[in-house]
């Protein structure tokens, strides 16, 4: 395919972190006033980051050092040990690790082509293949998964827990629903590369008060009863008020790089993912279906039922793994647009 040629727009293709230079300010106040609270860590920083997050999303939050530690509590929490879990192939290792780490067992599901995500059959088919206790609903590229609505419906028919891998999806919503709130939980990644980011860093949302509870205690080693066995998932009061202030600026910048795709890249990229009515991707990544060469490469390229070793049959993921490219695109707003 002819490269597109972009030259007035070239600077969002240029990787950048998805912060706002305009937000240092702040964030040196954040941390001035934590040098002189002499409180580095479980302070008012990661409180206020975690309703700033419960405002946004719609449902209370708990902050983590990284995703992996809510991924745990949920695990945990919900008693996954020596159970069933369905994980999508085509997600990151994160997905199944933490399966396999909480001493469940991977059962692996395919995608559909169109959005990269877990499918609705496979949920079907798993189910009446294996007595399934939870799926993990990973929503691939910023996206939601297009069968997110399916899938929990019909997890909350058969008693199936249904836990969603956000960790691309910061400010995406689905006619104002926001990921994590169509199932039991929701755990998102603020690692560096993510559309905006703490350095490291993740957050937990549920409508479950008792998860919520049991979250805060796990990521502290059950303190202060120890009924809870957790271990340290705490986050830093400084990156808890990086975190405070890129939830105030995500809406932006999610609007800016939507702003971005709709003028420069939709007209030019005609065989994309392309989103349902009333969806709004965070577009952590603009993902093609033809081969171009100004790409950042694919999400994944390998799936992971191969990287543990595992056989099956899945048509799509394979066909996604060698067809689909990222086109670069990060926040740059000193592009007047
Ligand atoms: C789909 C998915 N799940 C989980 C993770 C793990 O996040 P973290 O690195 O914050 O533990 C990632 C990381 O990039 C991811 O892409």
């Amino acid at each position: 395919m002819t490269e597109a040629v972009l030259p007035e727009v070239a600077a969002f293709q240029k990787f950048k972190i998805g912060f706002d230079p305009r937000d240092k300010k702040r964030v040196f106040e954040y941390w001035d006033d934590i040098f002189t609270s002499q409180k580095w860590t479980e302070g008012k920083y990661t409180q206020l980051f975690e309703e700033k997050w419960a405002n946004w999303n719609g449902a209370p939050a708990v902050a983590f050092s990284s995703w992996a530690g809510g991924a745990m509590a949920c695990m945990e929490y919900f008693q996954l040990s020596g159970k069933k879990v369905l994980v999508p192939t085509n997600t990151f290792m994160a997905t199944p690790l933490s399966v396999i780490k909480a001493g469940a067992e991977v059962v692996f599901g395919d995608c559909n082509r169109e959005d990269l995500c877990l499918s609705f059959d496979s949920v079907v088919k798993a189910a009446k293949e294996h007595n399934l206790a939870a799926v993990w609903l990973v929503h691939i590229g910023g996206h939601l998964a297009f069968d997110t609505k399916r899938i929990a419906d019909f997890c909350r028919a058969n008693d199936i827990i249904l836990i969603e891998d956000a960790a691309h999806a910061h400010g995406a919503s689905w006619n104002g629903q926001r990921p994590g709130t169509f199932g039991d939980a929701g755990v998102y990644s603020f690692y560096a590369t993510k559309s905006i980011s703490t350095g490291e860093g993740g957050i937990l949302v549920s409508r479950h008060a008792g998860l919520i509870e049991f979250a805060k205690k796990y990521r502290n080693y059950g303190k202060f009863e120890h009924v809870v066995h957790g271990l340290n998932y705490r986050l830093s009061e400084f990156t808890a008020a990086l975190g405070a202030v890129q939830v105030d600026r995500m809406d932006e910048i999610v609007a800016w790089k939507n702003e971005v795709a709709t003028k420069f890249l939709d007209p030019v990229y005609a065989n994309r993912v392309k989103f349902p009515s009333g969806m709004v991707s965070g577009l952590y990544k603009y993902i093609v279906f033809d081969r171009i060469e100004n790409s950042t490469g694919r999400v994944y390229d390998k799936l992971c039922h191969t990287i543990l070793g595992q056989s099956g049959n899945f048509a799509n993921a394979e066909w996604v793994a060698q067809n689909h490219w990222c086109v670069p695109l990060y926040y740059a707003p000193e592009i007047s647009l």
